[in-house]
């Protein structure tokens, strides 16, 4: 059974998780707008992993016999000036949700709730790849210009996302 404060902060991580899907898709509509579609492309992949993760929590809740309560969802930012803001932003985002889930691993720790870590192991797991990937995006901007051959090549790396 989830103690009330779990409960509580697992629903507020379902609106983090559909808040990063809005934020992600907001991105890509920035990436569609200056004619880089598989930029686009993929941050419309992270959007639909963001919903994914959101999901998997609200089946969590409800496994758990427990009850999810929607709240709204924030607007995202949509103005952005580069491509590479883009992935910086991404990846400050990253470290966020990373710290939300670590916060939520220490709630399950405290209650005892083994249920609840081995659930959230695997979102500590995800976040290293999800800022890993990120980081990986944002090594190639060292060697590239912000517009050029380098974007045009990563926009084609990208647009191989599944
Ligand atoms: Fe659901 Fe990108 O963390």
């Amino acid at each position: 059974m989830l103690s009330e404060k779990l409960l509580s902060n697992l629903n507020k991580q379902i609106n983090k998780e559909l808040y990063s899907e809005y934020l992600y898709l907001s991105m890509a509509t920035y990436a569609d707008s200056v004619g880089l579609a598989g930029i686009a492309r993929w941050f419309k992949g992270q959007a639909k992993e963001e919903h994914a993760h959101a999901m998997r929590i609200y089946d969590y809740i409800y496994d758990q016999g427990a009850r999810v309560i929607l709240e709204a969802i924030e607007k995202p930012k949509t103005d952005f000036n580069s491509i590479r803001e883009l992935f910086d932003l991404s990846l400050e985002h990253e470290k966020f949700v990373t710290a939300s889930i670590n916060e939520l691993m220490d709630i399950a720790r405290e209650d005892n709730d083994h249920a609840s870590v081995s659930f959230l192991q695997w979102f500590v797991d995800e976040q290293v790849e999800e800022e890993a990937s990120v980081n990986a995006i944002l090594d190639k901007f060292t060697y590239m210009k912000e517009s050029g051959i380098g974007l045009l090549m990563l926009d084609k790396e990208l647009a191989a996302r599944k």
